[in-house]
């Protein structure tokens, strides 16, 4: 019998305990014994392992987080970390190991495929910089979390004729503040991919003002070159000039909380399932991903140490239409 063992990895996302869930119950239709490990890279090393039948993911479709846990494992950087976890794998007989995450999980996978571990590597994370998909388990609902807090500043920056500052999560990549403004109508938006210095956010929302607008809402990703304080600390420094008061808003691991919504919990269904599937087909060392309206299989390989651009129509896009 074919064993095959889970595990989620890195910043937890809405929708990784559906795909845990659909990784289990295909895995056992298909007649393989499934194992979940721990707390991600680290219960890897440890051998932090349970046995999991199709009960045990029952309940937790419409739960975020992970019920499996997981870690921003260090230890598991190491040689040491990555012969100790692939020792795991060999002594409890584990052919396939599915690493459920983002960029520096589909990291570790490839490290440890390098080792020679069969790994398949299940796309999920909310900041969506990851190669090899266009979107990533957790990433919706993670957009729709941070518009319910910017469609609720709103309310109050229009009452009192205010400016607000709402800073998004992504360390690098500006998916989420992008998208957010787009949703939420942000006058300004500002992320890590294209440097905006604050005399120009004062000057794009000076011009905003002069064309009849009496409150505004900037979304800025915390990754960007002038994040929420600087952004906060510049406008304080020449508020004689500016004339303007920015409110910050820090929302933080918020957006990696809450309950996933139906697209992420289709999604994650169908690339759980999908990664069980690259088993039966006797692949591995992949990531599986989503492309257009399709699975997408990408070697890890191509996968690591890119990161996925973002849109620069989308950026168009929200400039043009906070007009
Ligand atoms: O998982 C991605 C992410 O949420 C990033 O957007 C954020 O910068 C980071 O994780 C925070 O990581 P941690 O929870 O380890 O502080």
């Amino acid at each position: 019998m074919t064993r095959v063992a889970v595990l989620t990895s890195g910043g937890d996302a809405p929708g990784m305990n559906a795909a845990v869930r659909a990784v289990v119950r295909t895995g056992a239709a298909r007649g393989m014994q499934m194992f979940g490990v721990k707390h991600g890279f680290a219960g890897l090393i440890t051998g932090d392992f349970i046995p999991l039948g199709v009960r045990d993911v029952g309940g937790i479709i419409h739960q975020g987080g992970t019920f499996l846990g997981t870690s921003r494992c260090d230890a598991f950087k190491t040689a040491d970390g990555q012969n100790a976890a692939l020792a795991r794998l060999r002594n409890l007989e584990i052919s396939y190991l599915i690493v459920i995450g983002g960029n520096g999980s589909q990291t570790g996978s490839y490290a440890l495929a390098s080792r020679g571990a069969r790994v398949i590597g299940v796309a999920s994370t909310i900041d969506n910089d990851l190669f090899g998909t266009d979107i990533s388990i957790g990433t919706t609902t993670a957009v729709d979390t941070a518009l319910d807090a910017i469609d609720r500043l709103r309310v109050t920056a229009a009452s009192h004729e205010r400016a607000f500052l709402v800073e998004v999560m992504g360390r690098h990549s500006g998916y989420l503040a992008l998208t957010a403004a787009v949703a939420g109508g942000a006058e300004a938006v500002i992320v890590p991919e294209f440097e905006t210095n604050p005399q120009m956010l004062v000057d794009q929302l000076l011009a905003s003002y002069e064309r009849g607008k009496k409150h505004a809402i900037v979304v800025v990703a915390e990754g960007a070159k002038y994040d929420a304080e600087a952004l906060v600390r510049y406008f304080e420094q020449h508020q004689p000039r500016v004339g303007l008061q920015l409110r910050m808003t820090r929302l933080g691991h918020v957006q990696r909380g809450g309950a996933p919504g139906a697209f992420d919990r289709i999604l994650a269904s169908r690339l759980g399932t999908a990664a069980i599937e690259q088993i039966g087909n006797g692949q591995c060392n992949c990531l599986i991903g989503w492309r257009g309206s399709r699975i997408e299989v990408t070697p890890l390989n191509e996968v690591v140490e890119r990161i996925k651009p973002l849109d620069p129509l989308l950026l168009d896009l929200a400039n043009v239409l906070a007009t």
